[in-house]
């Protein structure tokens, strides 16, 4: 079994995965709302969410999610029109947010085209939580769902590329070789890591030999961002980082 850190949630297949996984967004949107009057809610793209995404707003069982009184925010995006098909904001907006009672100023698309994103993504975040970037801790964000690619990036955070060692900023531009397709804008360690509850969701056997260096590399107590970067994912303070897998990306056969 694999040993990852943080806790490991694995079920057969995806539908009982993603019960399990909207299960506990509903939880912790329940609690936000009950805490702090919103949940905030950011969303990874990429193929493997999307079904996720379909299920939060079609099953039953998810209806008490405060929808209104969720903002919706994006882990990263590609340099693309919102219209482009491989614009993660219009992937999440047909399968999620076009679908539920949100308020349309609570959908926060990263401004991918603006002169400077990050700074312009940057205020918005400010203006939602009144912190500053440079002066405050990063604003803790009540459910982070990332997910991983096979060269074991998450977010648009891929190997030996400058945004893993972006420390003072929320979000950034990342570029490079290995940014696949480059640019893209993305959420840094330091927000992703200050947030209440961080949810990587991995499915399928063509990500198991990535989890297994995520693996090997918490047995051995080492650190390489560098070339595993979801292992740079660790939440600060109380946030807890739960992995959502299914039997295939576990390797449970
Ligand atoms: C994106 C992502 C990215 C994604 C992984 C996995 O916008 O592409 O947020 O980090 O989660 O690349 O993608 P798949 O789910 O398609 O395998």
């Amino acid at each position: 079994m694999l040993n990852l850190p943080g806790t490991v949630v694995v079920a057969p297949d995806t539908e009982t995965l993603f019960e399990k996984l909207g299960e506990a967004v509903l939880s912790a949107a329940l609690r936000a709302l009950d805490e702090r009057n919103v949940f905030h809610f950011a969303l990874s793209g990429g193929g493997t969410p999307e079904p996720f995404y379909v299920r939060l707003v079609t099953d039953p069982k998810f209806r008490l999610i405060p929808w209104k009184d969720t903002h919706f925010w994006i882990v990263d995006e590609r340099k693309v029109e919102e219209t482009h098909a491989k614009s993660n904001m219009k992937m999440i907006r047909e399968t999620l947010t076009n679908h539920v009672p949100t308020p349309a100023e609570q959908v926060h698309p990263m401004p991918v085209l603006a002169d400077d994103p990050a700074g312009a993504y940057e205020a918005e975040l400010e203006k939602a939580f009144d912190r500053k970037v440079g002066r405050d801790a990063p604003p803790e964000l009540d459910f982070v769902l990332l997910g991983m690619g096979g060269d074991c990036h998450t977010a648009s955070l891929f190997p030996a590329s400058p945004a893993l060692g972006v420390t003072d900023r929320w979000i950034a531009e990342n570029d490079g070789g290995k940014v696949v397709p480059p640019p893209r804008l993305t959420m840094t360690y330091p927000l992703i890591n200050a947030a209440r509850n961080i949810a990587p969701l991995i499915v399928g056997a063509g990500k198991h030999e990535a989890l297994k260096r995520v693996h090997e590399l918490h047995e051995s107590e080492t650190e390489d961002t560098a070339n595993v970067p979801i292992s740079g994912i660790a939440p600060d303070g109380d946030g807890e980082l739960t992995w959502y897998l299914d039997d295939a990306a576990a390797g449970v056969s």
